[in-house]
């Protein structure tokens, strides 16, 4: 069960409560009560109704054909998501309204109005083509936040490729095993990246990590130009802006997949080394997406949606690309870091943009706190709405200075709670239907069937705690993991008989609303960010030096969770500062920078329990200082030994 006691304690004092306002609730798309008993009697019934937003060239005949763990939705149906996120908006209304508004970290900007981005979609399509990208071929993108990021996902989906994003901040190795996994034969990426005024050096990257791979061509998007000094390898690489001039400027045909063809992959972390393919599918997923902004994020015509995340992370996914666009709504894309070049960044932007709904994480917001309320109080945010926050358990704290610094009391918040495998937010408020609680992410959306259960799968009484469940199939769920069904069936339907197990523990007051605690495997959360202890620990101890490493996440103010190594060396290797920072660095070069551990603490063993499971709450109660006053260093075998013996009846 989660270990997060004093997340629980905190939060069973909340006693708080939002109501929605009187003129929030009746503008609202959903202001009816009644929707979560109808989606609730009839979820098919439900989901069918708003699969209805969507353009179908040929409709389904079958809503949901459910032999656990495998599910398919809308069999029969045919569709095309970018014909359905933009061009059946060029024929309207919508055709000159602005798509995507993109701001870069240097100050630049570009507004796509969704013709042009029609035509910028059509046009990378047909390169792709060209390049030999055919319906069902993997597509790896290693993007910035540069507007060729959304282009290129789009131009995937209109040809009907199965695009598989890997966020600009993973290593080359990282993006090596994940183009491998993939068996992608195209890479999309950049000379250069910007963050904070430096480069990220994103085709040195991909240069290493395309060698001897099933990838034959690497598109170039110029972003930073010469300083990025790139060497381009003649037969392999193209420049995005040369193969984009050959191509041909005539509208591209949008391939009719089926409902349950693949849209994407997108890799991420669970309990063991290797990182998941997890599969989404074109129509369910669309279908939860596009209601979802709608819905949890109350979307109007005029709305300017702002989401902070990557598009490397599935968020960016479902709520930059295919869910606002889906909806014909205007977002506001972002390349660069908060704090550049001031700590006003965010601010600035919603003023510039008019943004009127802003969806963060709370590590962005325990950050803001910390750096202080005059940032966002030097700019005129009137124009905001809604907010909402996403990615790890918000404390109380973060969400009122949320409420009061940014939404200035007047804007609903939605903390929406949902994994890349779900595809869109699970368990969120209706902003004109649901009263908030700071901490908690309410109760499930219409038509999920979430719920909280003990041990034998059994729902909890109200005032009590256990796993976080899924219990029937929703649209938008994971299909399988790439290549692996064995570890999809293993993974998520293991434990529970037919029914969804995320990895969340989760507590159930005494209103039913759900309080999530924290994941219950070797999953960390650092910064929003998943990232396996698996992972963490493979990469150190490839290091020469490491004999053993035992990783964990341990609670920290702004990031929610750190990570913390313990690491055993090899036989007569001197441990120091220096190793210490090496260690870091080989991490930060295995996986990316957000895996890079916070502190690294050598000891002559680590604590294992007889049958040699490490046992990770000792190390979790090390590192939070609640045993050993000083972590510095455990080199003692007779400390561990004794800790070992206090906890070995509890382990
Ligand atoms: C894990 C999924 C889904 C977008 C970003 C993360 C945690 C996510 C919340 C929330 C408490 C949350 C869970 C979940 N999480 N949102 N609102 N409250 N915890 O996607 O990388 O797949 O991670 O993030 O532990 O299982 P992801």
């Amino acid at each position: 069960m989660p270990n997060d006691d004093s997340r629980l304690a905190n939060l069973l004092h909340e006693t708080r409560l939002f109501p929605p306002s009187e003129s929030f609730r009746k503008d609202a798309n959903f202001n009816d009560d009644s929707v979560y008993d109808r989606a609730q009697q009839d979820p098919e019934g439900f989901w069918s109704e708003q699969a209805q937003h969507l353009s179908w060239f040929t409709p389904f005949e079958n809503v949901l054909s459910w032999e656990p763990p495998h599910a398919k939705w809308f069999e029969g149906g045919k569709l095309n998501v970018t014909y359905n996120c933009v061009d059946r908006h060029r024929q309207g209304p919508r055709k000159n309204k602005a798509a995507i508004m993109w701001e870069g970290e240097p100050g630049d900007s570009r507004v796509f109005t969704y013709d042009m981005l029609g035509r910028e979609v059509d046009r990378a399509a047909h390169m792709l083509q060209s390049l030999g990208v055919q319906r069902g071929d993997r597509v790896t993108i290693y993007l910035p936040m540069i507007p060729e990021l959304p282009i290129s996902l789009l131009a995937c989906a209109k040809i009907g490729a199965i695009h598989s994003v890997v966020f600009g901040g993973f290593s080359s190795k990282a993006l090596r095993e994940r183009i491998i996994d993939a068996d992608a034969k195209l890479l999309i990426t950049a000379d250069a990246g910007w963050r904070r005024g430096a480069l990220i050096p994103l085709k040195a990257n991909a240069d290493e990590a395309v060698v001897d791979t099933p990838t034959e061509t690497v598109v170039v998007v110029q972003r930073v130009g010469e300083k990025a000094g790139v060497t381009m390898q003649a037969g392999r690489d193209v420049y995005w802006h040369e193969a984009m001039a050959k191509a041909p400027s005539a509208p591209f045909p949008a391939a009719e997949m089926d409902a349950e063809d693949i849209l994407f992959l997108l890799y991420t972390s669970g309990t063991t080394g290797k990182p998941k393919g997890i599969v989404h599918t074109t129509g369910g997923y669309l279908t939860v997406a596009n209601t979802s902004v709608r819905s949890v994020f109350d979307m109007k015509d005029d709305d300017v949606f702002f989401c902070t995340a990557d598009i490397g992370w599935v968020t960016g996914h479902t709520y930059i690309v295919y869910g606002p666009l889906s909806a014909g709504a205007t977002v506001v894309m972002y390349e660069g870091s908060p704090d550049f070049p001031g700590r006003d960044r965010f601010w600035d932007i919603v003023e510039k943009y008019g943004v009127s709904i802003l969806y963060t994480a709370p590590t962005s917001i325990r950050t803001f706190m910390k750096w202080g309320a005059q940032y966002p109080k030097a700019h005129n945010l009137s124009s905001l709405r809604l907010l909402g926050t996403v990615g790890e358990p918000i404390n109380p704290e973060a969400w009122m200075w949320y409420h009061e610094h940014i939404g200035h009391g007047r804007c609903p918040i939605v903390d929406t709670w949902w994994q890349t495998e779900t595809g869109a937010a699970m368990i969120a408020p209706l902003p004109g239907l649901t009263a908030t609680k700071p901490g908690s992410a309410t109760r499930p959306v219409p038509g999920i069937d979430a719920d909280v259960v003990d041990e034998n799968g059994q729902s909890v009484a109200p005032g009590n705690g256990g796993y976080l469940v899924i219990r029937k199939p929703w649209p938008s769920m994971l299909r399988t993991i790439w290549g692996d069904d064995e570890r999809f069936r293993k993974t998520y339907y293991g434990k529970f008989d037919g029914i969804y197990l995320p990895g969340d523990g989760a507590h159930k007051d005494a209103d039913g609303y759900v309080w999530i605690l924290g994941r219950i495997d070797d999953v960390i959360n650092v910064s929003g960010h998943r990232i396996g202890t698996m992972e963490v620990e493979s990469a150190l101890v490839s290091h020469h030096m490491v004999a053993e490493a035992a990783v964990i996440g341990r609670s920290h103010d702004i990031k929610g969770q750190a990570i913390t190594a313990f690491v055993t060396v090899k036989e007569g290797i001197a441990t120091g500062e220096s190793l210490v920072a090496e260690l870091k660095q080989h991490v930060a070069e295995s996986i990316g920078a957000m895996a890079r551990p916070e502190e690294i603490i050598f000891t002559a063993e680590l604590p294992k329990t007889r049958s040699g499971k490490i046992m990770r709450r000792l190390l979790r109660d090390i590192a939070e200082g609640r045993v050993l006053g000083d972590t510095t260093t455990l080199a003692d075998p007779s400390v561990v030994e004794s800790l070992k013996a206090q906890y070995r009846e509890s382990e």
